[in-house]
């Protein structure tokens, strides 16, 4: 055997045994007459010890080994005498009796320790090294535990897993398609799936009432925390189901994982909340439930009194931040430079403080008298100790404001913990958004959205006002999954294709394969995906996705490790008959 155990699975009761190790040199140690070294392997680090009385020759040989040489050491396992309790082998080592060097290593380019001395960019460089550190190796365990997870308790839901294509043709979900030349049919290109969203649904018309896949989707959109442009879904459908049937099912997906992998144990349905509520009450459709901080619309309490702001503005409205009354100038000063920067982009910022001692006061009390003020501080639920901010302006953009003052002041407050997890549906999206520079509708979600069946009487009258039967998962202010009960109705995917402005040879075109499909026999069907990568982040409890893929790309979209995307040669170009237009 090239090994007997690993080096993270010894302990006291193996002492006196002779064990062969296999592993990378962390560090090692010259104390004179002895050699401490660090083997590390995927399991864990144990201490190999030479002793320069009993073997010179090998303690010279180990005082040789560099960072990162693979190594395989034979020894006994013995007692330490300075016991390491951060480390599950560190009551023992292993005192060596054979040391052969497997393969030497360059210096690394920074130390492969939990605290590196690394970049961000070098350690992208080098991301094979890097998935050496322990978090980041970590990080790759608990994504394959909740993918496991995932295909356990889908399997035993009945689901089968069936493999669709990667080189398809345009998927609607919104972004930019990542596009593939075609050699064989020069000029033509092919998509890269954004999900696997009509082959799921072609699925269904096939007979597989409930499918399921792990799956790579590809979508050229602005990165962010959340986002990268190569990212996985677990991508579900079902048919003969209605809403609530499918939601109950994907709520047990999640309950599952969080017992397996959290053990933490949910009891009773999770929360819903209409859109509309959603954004009334957070500002936003995907609002952190880890505490409650909610918005109350100010807008008819505080117009008439002289005041401009408050009298010109189409909404007001306002937070209740609990036990903040004393809260100073200069951090009123920094939440208004908070609420002005460009992304958010509100005027300015009122507040108001409701002293322990019942007094009233607020920036604009000029033109309000304390009954006026007491009234603002009963709207939003406010008590002696509490600080109100308000901000004004139109609906849409100051809701989305006062979600973002919200989530920094739960940050400031130290109410949004990493394990505490607050999971909702927020159901009943509207239909389609109004684009005002194509002028033109989109699907909020996608164009097989089935209209809310109360609401499809609107679809030709008003049909900005149709809700979706779509929901979300929202967890911790992270939209963690998506889907919808589809169209299966040949007549209403036609309207809906016309309502989004598709001329009837344009949605031929596109999507003539799944309307032809519905034509035989196509079963109510309906469906989720969830991001694997974002479940993953939450339950590691971090904000950025790129940490639980083992070669992600950067912010601008690069793999650095693999230099990609690069140029191709003349010779590719040929024959795709492609020409590259270098741009000025
Ligand atoms: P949607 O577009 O909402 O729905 O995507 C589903 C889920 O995928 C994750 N996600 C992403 N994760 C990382 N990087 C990205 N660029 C990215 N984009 C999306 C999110 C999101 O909730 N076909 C439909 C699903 C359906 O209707 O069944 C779809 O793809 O967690």
């Amino acid at each position: 055997m090239y090994r007997t155990n690993t080096c993270g699975e010894l302990n006291i009761r193996d002492a006196g045994k002779e064990v062969t190790l296999c592993g990378w040199v962390q560090r090692s140690r010259d104390l004179g007459g002895m050699t401490f070294v660090d083997l590390r392997d995927r399991y864990g680090i144990t201490q190999l010890v030479f002793n320069m009385d009993t073997n010179r020759e090998l303690c010279d040989k180990a005082r040789k080994l560099g960072r990162e040489f693979v190594v395989r050491a034979k020894g006994k396992v013995r007692e330490r005498s300075n016991k390491n309790p951060r480390l599950s082998t560190g009551d023992i080592e292993i005192e060596v009796s054979e040391l052969i060097i497997l393969n030497k290593s360059e210096h690394p380019p920074f130390t492969i320790e939990e605290e590196t001395d690394g970049g961000e960019e070098l350690r992208m460089k080098y991301r094979y090294l890097d998935l050496r550190r322990p978090t980041v190796k970590n990080n790759i365990l608990l994504r394959h535990k909740v993918a496991r997870e995932v295909r356990n308790y889908m399997d035993s839901a009945g689901f089968i897993d069936i493999e669709t294509p990667v080189l398809i043709k345009s998927t609607p979900e919104g972004a930019r398609d990542f596009v593939v030349p075609s050699r064989m049919q020069p000029g033509t290109f092919y998509a890269l799936p954004q999900s696997p969203q009509t082959l799921k649904q072609l699925l269904m018309v096939a007979g597989f009432d409930k499918y399921y896949q792990i799956v790579k989707c590809f979508r050229d959109e602005d990165l962010r925390a959340d986002r990268q442009p190569e990212f996985t879904q677990i991508d579900c459908e079902m048919s003969f189901v209605g809403r609530d049937e499918i939601l109950d099912t994907f709520e047990g997906l999640a309950k599952h994982l969080f017992r397996q992998v959290k053990q933490i144990e949910f009891n009773g349905s999770f929360p819903r909340l209409t859109y509309r509520e959603a954004i009334e009450n957070y500002g936003s459709d995907k609002p952190d439930m880890r505490f409650e901080m909610k918005i109350r619309e100010l807008t008819h309490l505080v117009r008439g009194k002289g005041f401009s702001v408050f009298d010109n503005s189409m909404y007001t409205g306002g937070i209740c931040v609990p036990g903040c009354a004393d809260y100073s100038r200069k951090l009123l000063d920094e939440l208004t430079d908070f609420v002005r920067q460009p992304g958010i982009g509100a005027k300015g910022l009122v507040y108001l403080k409701y002293g322990s001692d019942g007094s009233l006061k607020s920036s604009a009390d000029k033109f309000y008298t304390s009954q006026d003020l007491e009234k603002w501080a009963q709207a939003v639920g406010a008590r002696p100790g509490d600080l109100v901010l308000i901000l004004s302006g139109s609906a849409e953009q100051t809701l989305a404001a006062l979600s973002e003052l919200r989530l920094e002041m739960g940050d400031r407050l130290n109410l949004r913990p990493k394990d505490k997890f607050a999971p909702l549906w927020v159901i009943d999206f509207p239909l389609l958004e109004w684009d005002d520079e194509t002028n033109r509708f989109y699907a909020m979600h996608h164009p097989f959205t089935s209209p809310h069946p109360s609401d499809i009487h609107l679809m030709e009258t008003d049909p900005g006002k149709v809700r979706a039967n779509s929901y979300d998962l929202v967890i911790n202010g992270v939209e963690i999954g998506g889907g919808s009960v589809r169209i299966h109705d040949a007549a209403i995917q036609k309207l809906m294709f016309k309502t989004l402005g598709f001329t009837e040879t344009e949605a031929e075109e596109q999507f003539g394969f799944l309307m032809n499909a519905f034509r035989y026999g196509a079963p109510p069907h309906g469906g989720i995906a969830f991001g694997l990568d974002r479940w993953v982040a939450l339950l590691g409890g971090q904000e950025s996705i790129r940490d639980f893929i083992a070669f992600p790309k950067n912010n601008s979209g690069r793999d650095i490790m693999l230099d990609s995307p690069s140029e191709i040669s003349g010779k590719q170009l040929d024959e795709l008959k492609l020409i590259v237009r270098k741009e000025k």
